[in-house]
């Protein structure tokens, strides 16, 4: 939800006022102006002045606990009957949620100009859980409207001369090649589709998008969101002070009349894709929605329940203004290191995923991460944050979430999974992947994609809320045990042992184990899975670097016990037999190269590899020439470093085999 800042800026202090009004940390924005982060440089950031996603500076790590914790831990599994499983999750859980205003940089220019880092980094994904989600929207969907053509052939663009004082977001007109590009996207990579329908205005609703979708996206569109943080339209004047579940309900029931009228559906599809009522848990809570008879009127036309929620906001940073409080992310660093933020956050959800059960319906967390307004510094872009995401995600899954998208802005935030260079840099500069996008590796194959896969959170007795352990389930039988360390410690005594036991199953003679790991909870960059890293700053073409590391760790087969090791700090993924390993890491893997191009007008400084791979974009406005080859079937690759030319335009992919 939120703010545009463009306006933002120049209604400062309303936005100021009412961003800082906001309890509960709801708002998100997409933000083109400095953060005010900085004002809080510890290190190496202290001269910084570049862009949020790159600021280099980091926090220290917390002291390490006092009194100890339990660190020797006993995991008692059963191998059948545990109560209190999950409802059965897919791979795809942790999706992305990207900014419809930034979909031109993130997805590709056009659709015959992908983004390659884009498509290596959701194949990566795909290999582990079969499929990725991605919700196209946010605030910027509210006015988003379908236009033939825009100035130079661009698939979206802000219309400022649209802004109001009142509506606070600059119209976005976008044309149907940016469903194109959606579609192509899917053509290469197993990637269903969210999208918003803009909602800000009602008589009548502007259907285009719901038309065009269907027809261009056909299967691969998972649903159409209702309305964006609709208990935060009254506060922010888009509609009266009285504005209700039950309004929000008739706004529904207008809508369904209107493409009944229109003709908007004509494969009779679209309607039941909903998802609603995507509310921020600010003016109205889940249950106020349900006893409006929402689920049961709308039941036919609802895919998803779906809700949207961030732990807390750093709005004051994002907009400053005369008085606001910047908080000092170092002050908040150990809210983000214990399992007790996800437990407090989920709670108010649990009588709605129950709740959602009873209806059959799925139940999303829309848009997340780890604070509104674009995160904080030192903390959604280090260690911290991979950690937090995965402990998240997984405790979402416990808690029956049957899905959750992790929100990524443009070049102004800190929490983006992926960002892609900045224009003027896309030359000579790479894609920059995240802590969170490290999470979303290791929760596809927490998950796997098998569908049959329960999640729970296991309980300890004397369990540190620092060392959270969740076992997962398939078929009923324990397969994969998940242990974190949040503590920050490198002499080693506060690493973690796990001792893993199954009542009534057999210890097998050995276990595979993949960490996630770094030095310390405040490392920027460098993050690894299971010894594979996506690099620095700029440093990546979605395809993951180095050797993987797969540890094998012997069991105690008198004992019955294998014992797990997890540094300090730490995550841990155990498989407990060779199929679990393999479902979901033996997969064939996709990734796409650009080839090196023949022909440069660019500085003689720059390896055409790399400038090939760092953005299809610039190639474009250089015309560097690339090679074009027939289409090839990208997903029937099966076999390691097979080069197969795909043809997009003058982008030029090779698909071969990174993992
Ligand atoms: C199942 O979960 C509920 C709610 O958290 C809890 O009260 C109950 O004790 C759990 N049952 C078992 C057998 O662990
Ligand atoms: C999730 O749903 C299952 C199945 O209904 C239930 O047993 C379990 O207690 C629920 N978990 C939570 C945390 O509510
Ligand atoms: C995409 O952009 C390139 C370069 O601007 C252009 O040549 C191409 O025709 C565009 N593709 C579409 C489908 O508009
Ligand atoms: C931009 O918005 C203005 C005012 O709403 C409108 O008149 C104009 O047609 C829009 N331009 C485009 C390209 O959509
Ligand atoms: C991408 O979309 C365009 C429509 O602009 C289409 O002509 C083209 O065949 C598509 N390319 C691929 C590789 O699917
Ligand atoms: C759970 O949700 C249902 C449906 O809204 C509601 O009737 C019930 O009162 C809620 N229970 C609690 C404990 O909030
Ligand atoms: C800022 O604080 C001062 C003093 O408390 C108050 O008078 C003023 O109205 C506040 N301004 C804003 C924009 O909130
Ligand atoms: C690119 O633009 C940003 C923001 O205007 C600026 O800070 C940076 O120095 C520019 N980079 C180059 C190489 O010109
Ligand atoms: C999992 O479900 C998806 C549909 O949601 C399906 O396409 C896929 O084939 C299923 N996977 C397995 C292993 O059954
Ligand atoms: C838990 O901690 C308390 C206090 O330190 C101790 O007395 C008790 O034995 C511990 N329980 C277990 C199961 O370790
Ligand atoms: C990440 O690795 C690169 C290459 O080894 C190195 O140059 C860089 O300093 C490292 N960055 C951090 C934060 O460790």
């Amino acid at each position: 939800m939120g703010f545009e800042s463009t306006p933002c800026r120049s209604v400062r202090s309303l936005c100021l006022v009412l961003l800082l009004a906001i309890a509960g940390a709801n708002c998100d924005v997409t933000i083109y102006q400095p953060n005010k982060q900085a004002a809080f440089t510890q290190s190496a950031g202290a001269t910084y002045s570049g862009v949020a996603a790159y600021n280099p500076t980091s926090l220290s790590a917390p002291p390490v606990p006092s009194p100890t914790i339990l660190t020797t831990i006993p995991i008692q599994l059963q191998n059948a009957g545990t109560p209190n499983l999950s409802v059965k999750q897919k791979g795809s859980f942790m999706g992305f949620s990207i900014e419809m205003s930034v979909t031109n940089q993130v997805l590709g220019k056009n659709s015959t100009f992908l983004q390659v880092p884009f498509l290596n980094l959701m194949a990566n994904i795909q290999q582990r859980a079969g499929s990725v989600m991605v919700r196209v929207g946010g605030n910027t969907q509210e006015s988003a409207t379908l236009v033939d053509t825009l100035d130079n052939g661009r698939i979206l663009e802000k219309n400022l001369t649209g802004v109001t004082g009142t509506t606070q977001t600059p119209p976005l007109d976008f044309t149907r090649d940016l469903l194109y590009t959606m579609s192509n996207i899917s053509s290469f990579v197993n990637v269903h589709w969210f999208l918003g329908l803009p909602w800000f205005v009602t008589q009548p609703f502007n259907l285009g998008i719901m038309t065009a979708a269907d027809e261009i996206l056909g299967d691969y569109l998972l649903g159409f969101q209702a309305g964006n943080e609709p208990d935060m339209y009254a506060l922010h004047g888009h509609r009266p002070s009285t504005y209700s579940p039950y309004d929000y309900g008739g706004e529904i029931s207008d809508l369904l009349s209107q493409i009944a009228s229109t003709g908007a559906d004509p494969t009779g599809r679209s309607q039941k894709l909903l998802v609603g009522p995507n509310i921020a848990d600010f003016a109205w809570t889940p249950e106020q929605v349900w006893d409006s008879g929402f689920v049961d009127t709308f039941s036919d036309n609802l895919a998803y329940l779906a809700v949207e929620k961030y732990p807390r906001d750093n709005c004051a940073a994002a907009f400053g203004g005369p008085n606001a409080t910047v908080v000092d992310p170092q002050s908040v660093l150990d809210l983000y290191l214990t399992h007790d933020a996800h437990t407090t956050l989920l709670q108010p959800y649990l009588n709605s995923t129950m709740y959602a059960q009873t209806k059959g319906k799925g139940f999303l967390m829309f848009e997340t991460n780890s604070a509104s307004c674009g995160g904080f510094l030192g903390i959604s872009d280090s260690f911290t944050a991979a950690l937090w995401g995965l402990d998240y995600a997984l405790q979402m899954a416990h808690s029956n979430f049957t899905g959750a998208m992790f929100h990524l802005g443009g070049q102004n935030v800190f929490y983006n999974p992926f960002t892609s260079p900045p224009t003027n840099e896309s030359t000579f500069h790479q894609w920059t992947v995240g802590p969170i996008y490290y999470a979303a590796l290791a929760m596809a194959e927490a998950i796997g994609p098998s569908n049959e896969t329960q999640v729970l959170n296991i309980g300890v007795p004397n369990l540190s809320s620092l060392t959270p352990i969740y076992g997962i389930y398939e078929n009923g039988a324990p397969v994969r045990v998940a242990v974190f360390n949040y503590v920050d410690d490198p002499s080693g005594a506060n690493d973690v042992h796990a001792i893993i036991s199954i009542a009534g199953g057999t210890i097998p003679a050995s276990v595979k184990v993949k960490y996630l790991a770094a030095k310390t909870v405040v490392q920027k960059g460098n993050i690894t899975w299971a010894g594979q890293t996506f690099g620095d700053n700029f440093a990546s073409d979605g395809r993951p670097m180095g050797d993987e590391d797969i540890q094998t760790v012997t069991c105690d087969t008198t004992a019955q016990t294998c014992t797990i090791d997890v540094p300090a700090p730490g995550f841990a993924l155990v498989f407990l037999t060779d199929a679990a390993l393999t479902e979901n890491a033996g997969a064939p893997s996709i990734t796409f190269a650009t080839t090196a191009q023949t022909k440069t007008r660019n500085t003689a400084t720059v390896d055409a590899a790399v400038l090939a791979t760092s953005n299809g974009y610039r190639m474009s406005e250089h015309e560097l020439a690339g090679t074009s080859k027939a289409p090839s079937a990208a997903r029937a690759v099966q076999a390691p470093l097979v080069a197969v030319g795909l043809a997009m335009g003058t982008v030029l992919a090779v698909v071969g085999r990174a993992i």
